[in-house]
């Protein structure tokens, strides 16, 4: 295997004082005043050398924010996307994904590994971890395929975040496992005690014409039988986490076997809002019916995770003959802010998104988390109070289109990488990303 230029950064992520006697180069200090905090403290929150270093009042700092008019959140974590790259770049590449993810108040990302070529080798897993470091504008980590053949142990001291998404039924750019070779993967996925990332679905064959048979083909029913298969086959008790789950039922089911992620698609899309045959809203798991889709949001305090799929295509290729357009939605740019007008018209609470969008993935997979604690990662999101419309034409995604056009969304002013802000009334400039490997990295 080829060796590693550097290392990752969620083994030593520097807490410096700014001392005299701390050796490490000091970064510019930041201090975010007058921010309020779930369950209404206000506080100013001093960050030195990436971290929080201070929650209280706040000293001098290179640069200041008053945060009186702003929704302070730490920064989501997005534990399903596909940044495409190579010869998928007219779809996206990790420029412009991470473009769009800081634009959308996500500062880390974990890449999906059905890429071409797939990450199913230490190899291919070290040239994409290289790609996203050249690239990449917010932090990432790289999740290895799971296919029959899959060397487990070597893909996990490469530096493999989780295994998955592994697919239990065939979609984009993914084929399936059977029963037997997922129960002989999940073993081997146990014993590095990682965690396995599940699509699963039942894909019957017969005419995907229009929305409405792509739900029939792929159907609810066969989501939730898939669901129960999965679980019969980990006879080896291996932690799994069901991705994208697109019903009530399944969601539920999921939960008694593992931890569950819904996609906003799933909670503010459904097939009556498309022309029957509009391949904008073709993605697998499908849109559901609008009843199901509000019967969704009746499961959402079951909910672990809301991560995007975001999945991009060109628009010319979701304009093919429905059956063979992709499948797939962009959205890691609208997330949090589609939550977050949610929020604004109390539907949901604030704590429940930051702990969905940030938290929760953060100790799932063991990535240091962002807050407001001393120590804590120092990634936020600063958003107004007032409430926008998702407009195709201000998204960074290379795709170009958004199947939530028009619908209310909040997006950040500044979002703030390691302390240092990165994103800014819609110009970028370079932080310092980090790349979080999983626990088995052993460099070599
Ligand atoms: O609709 C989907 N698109 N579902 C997936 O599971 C994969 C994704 C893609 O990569 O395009
Ligand atoms: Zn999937």
């Amino acid at each position: 295997m080829a060796n590693y230029p550097f290392s990752p950064d969620c083994i030593t992520i520097p807490l410096c004082s700014g001392k005299k006697a701390c050796s490490m180069p000091s970064s510019p200090s930041l201090t975010l005043r007058n921010v309020s905090l779930v369950g209404g403290r206000i506080a100013d929150i001093s960050v030195r050398e990436g971290v929080v270093s201070h929650a209280g009042a706040g000293g001098p700092a290179d640069r200041t924010i008053d945060c009186s008019d702003l929704l302070v959140l730490p920064a989501a974590i997005d534990m399903h996307v596909h940044m495409r790259g190579g010869t998928q770049s007219a779809k996206e590449d990790w420029e412009s994904g991470s473009r769009s993810a800081l634009a959308g108040g996500v500062t880390v990302v974990v890449d999906q590994p059905n890429t071409i070529p797939p990450i199913s080798s230490p190899d291919a897993l070290h040239a994409r971890v290289l790609e996203a470091r050249s690239h990449s504008l917010c932090s990432f980590a790289v999740n290895s395929s799971v296919t029959f053949d899959t060397p487990v142990k070597g893909m996990w001291s490469a530096g493999a975040l989780a295994f998955g998404e592994t697919f239990f039924a065939p979609s984009s750019y993914g084929e399936a496992l059977s029963g037997e070779e997922l129960g002989a993967a999940l073993r081997e996925i146990q014993v590095c005690g990682a965690l396995a990332t599940i699509h699963a679905e039942e894909a019957a064959a017969g005419d995907d014409s229009d929305l409405l048979s792509h739900d029939r083909l792929r159907s609810a029913a066969g989501e939730l039988r898939a669901v129960d298969s999965v679980r019969r086959y980990n006879t080896a008790g291996c932690r799994l986490h069901f991705c994208h789950m697109s019903t009530n039922a399944s969601v539920r089911a999921a939960a008694a076997a593992g931890s569950v992620e819904v996609t906003p698609h799933h909670l503010f899309l459904s097939h009556e809002q498309f022309g029957p045959a509009d391949a904008l809203g073709k993605v697998n798991p499908p849109l559901r019916s609008e009843k199901e889709r509000r019967d969704l949001w009746a499961a959402w305090d079951t909910i672990d995770v809301i991560a995007s799929d975001h999945a991009p295509h060109t628009r010319t290729e979701k304009q093919a003959l429905f059956r063979d357009a992709p499948a797939g939605i962009p959205g890691v740019e609208t997330m949090v802010p589609l939550l977050l007008a949610a929020v604004l018209e109390k539907k949901i609470q604030l704590a429940d998104v930051i702990r969905k969008t940030s938290q929760a993935p953060a100790g799932l997979l063991g990535i240091p988390p962002a807050g407001f604690s001393p120590g804590d990662r120092a990634d936020f999101a600063l958003y107004p109070k007032t409430t926008d419309r998702v407009d195709p034409d201000t998204l960074h995604s290379r795709c170009g289109f958004s199947p939530f056009e028009g619908l209310p969304a909040i997006f950040p002013r500044t979002v703030i990488l390691g302390g240092e802000v990165v994103y800014e009334e819609g110009e970028f400039s370079r932080g310092s990303p980090a790349w979080f490997a999983g626990k088995g990295f052993f460099p070599r």
